[in-house]
């Protein structure tokens, strides 16, 4: 049955964790996949997390299947987080939200409706570069990859006038996934000035934006500021879709929680659209888990823990860039002389290093320093302890 099965290739990034697992030299250093640590290396779960959980405990909740559309308290309280407490579109019925299995499942349950349900062409525009897994996402449902331009290799900055370009001479009504927050792999993100200038283009080009927004809060500490993108586009008038994910600013990776979220022209075409999602979810997986919805619906409903929540996500978006400061700083007293100012001007999780294939691989497979091979450095993965060899590594594979 399945002998012309060929072998399929380790993931660019959870085949690195992977690799980290089995290295048995004490010295190694995962800054490969993007999940935050604490400065001792240690995975952490934030205390508003800890004390819902305390209180979901004792209220012995039962173990019952969700709706297919999953928990509509927290539908609800993840909507208000993305678009705003008093978000118009939330009121007059618009939206349609499902609970998703993270971001990415949010992104398969959003591209498949492109798919089956989109009166556009059928392709997705990423940016070049982007998160591998928006590609192999787009292409295992069958739907076309395009790419337009994002970073400029030159300036390790934003190729703003390429993307611009890109836009314009896409097809009317092209999709376009849009990092909201924290591009993924560069850190690299379009000022709100440059956002605004994006929402008019695509309005008049009538572009179709799905934003992937996985970092809200997490990237800035502020989680308005975060959204601001997601948030322009609606004020401008975009029909958005936005994949929403809980695995970052509130560490609940393997939880799996966020949502989906489709903004329609009314509210009987939002009824239709969540009875396809509905379809869609059923025929994937039946219903969402419940944990991790009742977690995030338990800290977004309690003003004390939402408040909690929002120091406690500023704590880890200040420690990531304290740790870029550290890393540039740990360069420059190697002696490197190297220009290496885009550690601290990119935001996030990520930075892009401008390290080539090359040079990461001697960083693995000569100081355990693990990383992906397009040179992406996952800051969470980076604390006090480990900097100073990171850093020392790094100026020795690119002096
Ligand atoms: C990453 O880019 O490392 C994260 O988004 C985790 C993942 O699933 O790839």
């Amino acid at each position: 049955a399945w002998s012309n099965v060929p072998m399929g290739p380790p993931d660019p990034i959870l085949g690195v964790s992977e690799a980290f697992r089995a290295c048995k030299n004490p010295n190694k250093v995962n800054l490969g996949v993007g999940a935050y640590r604490d400065d001792n290396n240690k995975p952490y779960v934030l205390p508003c997390v800890k004390k819902a959980e305390k209180i979901l405990q004792n209220m012995e909740l039962n173990k019952e299947y969700l709706p297919q559309g999953g928990m509509p308290e927290f539908c609800k309280q993840a909507a208000k987080f993305g678009f705003g407490d008093d978000a118009e579109i939330i009121k007059n019925g618009r939206l349609a939200t499902v609970q998703s299995l993270s971001g990415s499942g949010a992104l398969k349950l959003g591209l498949e409706l492109i798919k089956y349900h989109y009166d556009g062409p059928k392709s997705v525009y990423v940016s070049n570069p982007t998160w591998g897994n928006h590609i192999q996402m787009t292409k295992y449902a069958y739907l076309d990859v395009k790419k337009y331009k994002y970073y400029d290799s030159k300036t390790l900055g934003l190729d703003f006038k390429g993307l611009m370009d890109d836009i314009s001479k896409a097809p009317e009504k092209s999709v376009f996934i849009f990092h909201g927050c924290a591009h993924n792999p560069t850190g690299v993100d379009p000022s709100h000035v440059q956002w605004d200038e994006i929402s008019a283009l695509c309005k008049k080009k009538n572009i179709f934006p799905f934003f992937d927004l996985a970092y809200q809060g997490f990237a800035s500490g502020d989680d308005e500021n975060d959204a601001y993108s997601l948030r322009k586009f609606v004020k401008d008038g975009h029909l958005v879709m936005f994949a929403q994910s809980f695995a970052k600013n509130m560490g609940l990776y393997g939880e799996r929680i966020g949502a989906i979220h489709i903004l329609t022209e009314s509210k009987e075409q939002c009824t239709k659209v969540l009875s396809q999602l509905k379809i869609l979810v059923r025929s994937q997986y039946s219903s969402p888990p419940v944990s991790g919805a009742r977690i995030v619906t338990k800290v977004l409903e309690d003003p004390v823990l939402k408040n909690d929540w929002r120091k406690e996500f500023k704590q880890m978006a200040d420690r990531m860039k304290n740790a870029r400061v550290a890393l540039k700083t740990n360069l420059k007293k190697e002696g490197s002389t190297r220009n290496w100012d885009h550690i601290t001007n990119q935001i996030g999780m990520f930075c892009f290093s401008g390290l080539d294939e090359k040079q990461v691989d001697k960083l693995v497979t000569e100081h355990h320093v693990y990383l992906t091979k397009n040179g992406r450095i996952s800051i969470g993965g980076l604390n006090s302890k480990n900097v100073e060899y990171v850093a020392h590594c790094m100026h020795l594979v690119t002096k």
